[in-house]
């Protein structure tokens, strides 16, 4: 979402008449993005301004700082660092090109932590996109679930989707200029509720996202992936949609957080175990094989071991195809920091390596499954380890790695599993 963010901010500048440098050491205006899912991201982003400041020698460029540090500290960064002129919140991105004027001229320290306002739409041109083959299409801004450790809610407020039409013209548009994959983003996009159906006409579906899901098959797009997914909504329909349609990728995310019903309790998920289960298994026993992949916060507040024990039974019964593990970090004013923070650091790295050493040994296996079969593969560009290697993501959002060459770059093909490795997978590509 934060790389959505700086798409997004970028066209808006360039559009005003900026022009983008690649180094914050000739820019006249540096502007800091910001994520404050976990702990010291404030501290993170002083520490890079100081860097800045100290390469420029004197000749300081206008500084801003925009994202979730900005959303959450507001004028409070003012106080930390004389040197910010500019605090941009979440949704004031679009502002930005008048706001860095009004610092400029004024010579004073501008804020807006204000919402979106009525005709800002989200746009991006291709130029800014982080790929020209893949793109980030948000879908849902912002959280309602109030997860009780989570800051989310309170960075980027509450839920807003964008009208079905807007999402699908801009699909249709990035399959004319030659994207190949897209990835519907929100915090939740399966709790996807436009304020009208205008797109989803003629389109079948239990909920408005399994309806969005088709509707955005129904473009041609090669590949349509999306992500994160919310366990309680997560509604059978969309794994018959991934059936339904070959260009919906065979990959969902669906974060667990805990396999302890009391911590998924004092989580404030709104499911238990046994609701999260179901879900898998629908997943699971699709006629399509669906890559399974998860986020876990260990040392919640009071996870005791046996509790931790029942999330690394429930990793044991998901079979993961990827596992996020998070040591559980304190966010101020959120429900869980009244409550004591009593896993202690060593504790909460013993817990780690051992979810981490678990997941190791299942994934190898299920990598190991894939030898032999045959996946399709977006090709991105060079291996970072072997110039005579490509690599890219297969539909089931595994990195494959195979020789090739740079003219294979943006093309889809097909590859046979020679090799597993922890992290990704090695083959050739497919004679025909
Ligand atoms: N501490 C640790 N991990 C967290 N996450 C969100 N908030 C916290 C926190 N306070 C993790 C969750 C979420 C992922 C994006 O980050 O696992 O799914
Ligand atoms: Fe945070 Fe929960 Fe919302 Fe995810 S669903 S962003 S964890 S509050």
């Amino acid at each position: 979402m934060n790389v959505a963010d700086s798409e997004r901010a970028s066209t808006k500048l360039r559009e005003a008449g900026y022009e983008l440098v690649g180094s914050s050491e000739s820019a006249d205006v540096v502007i800091f993005n910001t994520c404050s899912v976990r702990a010291r991201a404030s501290q993170k982003v002083f520490n890079r301004i100081g860097e800045v400041r100290k390469a420029r020698n004197g000749n300081e460029p206008t500084i801003g700082v925009m994202g979730c540090v900005a959303q959450l500290e507001g004028s409070a960064l003012f106080d930390h660092s004389s040197s910010i002129n500019l605090v941009v919140g979440t949704t004031a991105t679009d502002r930005l090109p008048s706001l860095i004027e009004s610092a400029r001229e004024s010579q004073r320290q501008i804020i807006d932590v204000g919402g979106r306002v009525d005709g800002e739409l989200w746009k991006v041109s291709n130029v800014e996109r982080h790929s020209p083959y893949v793109a980030f299409v948000p879908i849902i801004e912002g959280c309602n679930k109030f997860c009780s450790y989570c800051i989310v809610p309170f960075s980027r407020g509450r839920e807003q989707s964008r009208v079905a039409t807007e999402i699908l013209d801009e699909v249709r548009s990035l399959r004319e200029d030659g994207y190949k994959e897209v990835h519907l983003i929100g915090q939740n996009v399966n709790s996807y509720r436009p304020l009208t159906s205008a797109g989803l006409e003629g389109f079948s579906g239990t909920t408005p996202f399994s309806k969005l899901l088709r509707a955005v098959a129904a473009t041609g797009m090669n590949r349509i992936k999306f992500t994160t997914s919310f366990p309680r909504d997560f509604h059978p329909d969309i794994v018959a949609a991934i059936e339904e349609n070959k260009n919906l990728c065979n990959w969902v995310h669906l974060p667990a957080q805990s396999g302890s019903d009391r911590v998924l309790r004092a989580m404030r998920r709104g499911y238990k175990r046994e609701d999260y289960l179901r879900r898998v298994d629908a997943i699971k026993s699709s006629r399509r094989r669906i890559a399974l992949t998860s986020d876990i916060i260990i040392g919640f507040p009071g996870e005791t071991s046996e509790e931790f024990e029942e999330t690394i039974s429930l990793v044991a019964q998901c079979q993961y195809d990827g596992l996020y593990i998070f040591k559980y970090s304190e966010r101020p004013g959120t429900p869980a920091s009244g409550l004591a923070d009593n896993v202690s650091n060593r504790e909460k790295s013993s817990r780690f390596s051992t979810l981490e050493i678990f997941q190791k040994n299942l994934q190898g296996v299920i990598y190991k499954s894939y030898i032999g079969r045959e996946v399709n593969v977006l090709v991105e560009g060079e291996s970072a380890k072997s110039n005579s290697d490509m690599t890219g993501h297969s539909t089931c959002h595994k990195v494959i790695n195979f020789p090739g060459d740079m003219t294979m770059v943006g093309q889809e093909v097909s590859v046979t599993i020679t090799e597993a490795k922890a992290n990704s997978l090695y083959g050739v590509i497919k004679k025909n």
